[in-house]
């Protein structure tokens, strides 16, 4: 029998909490979960930032998760159909930050939000750290 391939994207910088509850999610909607890292570049054109760890770190940290079984380096929006069908993605897990925003992929997956792990983020918490700093 075939194995179900789960994709997910995200920038995963400072590997908090929440990154680690939507890969187990995620990973439970099939056999094998593999995860497009973000570059550096494309976190800079997506959310105008450079990423704190680098892409190759970031790369090594969320492969080391046991709910992973490979990687790779997401370029751009535009090769997202391509990455899909690279990876032969049966299901595509994506935060409910984007609801609605890859519905177009229907057509060659399942595409399933999940709802976010509540007040967690790689930005509040570089905030944090800025207030301790601060204070
Ligand atoms: N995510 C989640 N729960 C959180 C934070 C993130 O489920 N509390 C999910 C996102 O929805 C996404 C994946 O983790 O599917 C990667 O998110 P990413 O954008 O890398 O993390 P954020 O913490 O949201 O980063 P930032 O604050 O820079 O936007």
């Amino acid at each position: 029998m075939s194995q179900k391939t789960v994709v997910t994207f995200g920038t995963f910088d400072l590997f908090h909490y929440g990154h680690l509850k939507i890969l187990e999610r995620a990973a439970a909607y099939g056999d094998r979960l593999i995860v497009g890292i973000s570059s550096d570049q494309f976190n800079f054109e997506k959310k105008k930032k450079y990423p704190v760890f680098s892409e190759g770190h970031r790369m090594e940290i969320v492969s080391a998760i046991r709910y992973v079984e490979g990687v790779f380096l997401e370029e751009s929006f535009e090769k997202k159909r391509e990455y899909l069908v690279e990876h032969q993605a049966d299901v595509f897990v994506m935060g409910d930050d984007w609801r609605g925003k890859f519905d177009e992929f229907k057509d060659i997956c399942e595409v399933v939000y999940l709802e976010r792990t509540p007040e967690l983020s790689t930005t509040e918490y570089k905030s944090i750290i800025r207030n301790l700093l601060d204070s």
